[in-house]
């Protein structure tokens, strides 16, 4: 590990083996059926990755880029899109694919916008949950791990765009951020 992380909080082999039992729940629900996988940029990169080779029903993959208005590492609640789908998800089975929900706020706002557009169905895998930081209730069909109200990083999450290509989930040393 290094200097820069606390702990480990969430191992590699950790992550594969709930990824393989999301995967086959995911499968039973779709029931050979084709699913849209829309991948949140960046940091759902790597869930997307595992995730989609672990699953066995036909899936194609789309990808949105958002960003919350503001400054600083709190979610906002107002999204604007910097990429969006390249696919029309009208009538498709569409599962977004998120990295971590922290507030809630951002995926809320991804619901209304993908909902609108009326896809067959719309649902959520999330790799991590902050249950303690919920600002909206949000349905989500499949959570990998609920985690402390802490900032993590590795596994496709950043702090300063630094981190994501760690295969783990860590918390970050307090000097990191300045604290
Ligand atoms: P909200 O609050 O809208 O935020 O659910 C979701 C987005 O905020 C980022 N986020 C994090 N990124 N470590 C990170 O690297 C964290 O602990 C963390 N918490 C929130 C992330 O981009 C997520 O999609
Ligand atoms: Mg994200």
């Amino acid at each position: 590990m290094g200097a820069d992380l606390e702990s480990v909080l969430i191992t590699r082999e950790q992550i594969d083996a709930r990824l393989g039992e999301l995967a086959a729940e995911i499968d039973a629900r779709y029931a050979g059926q084709e699913v849209l996988l829309v991948g949140v940029l960046k940091g759902a990169v790597m869930v997307m990755a595992d995730l989609a080779r672990a699953l066995s029903s036909p899936v194609t993959m789309d990808w949105m880029a958002v960003s919350s208005y503001g400054a600083g590492t709190q979610s906002s609640g107002v999204v604007r899109i910097l990429k969006d789908l390249d696919e029309d998800i009208a009538g498709r089975h569409v599962l977004i694919v998120e990295d971590i929900i922290d507030s809630g706020l951002t995926l809320s706002w991804l619901l209304t916008n993908l909902g609108s557009r009326e896809p067959a169905s719309l649902r959520i895998c999330s790799l991590l949950r902050k249950p303690d930081a919920a600002k909206v209730d949000i349905d989500v069909e499949w959570v990998g791990f609920d985690i402390p109200n802490e900032f993590v990083v590795g596994y496709g999450l950043d702090y300063a765009e630094k981190y994501r290509n760690l295969p783990f989930v860590g918390t970050l040393a307090p000097h990191v951020y300045g604290e």
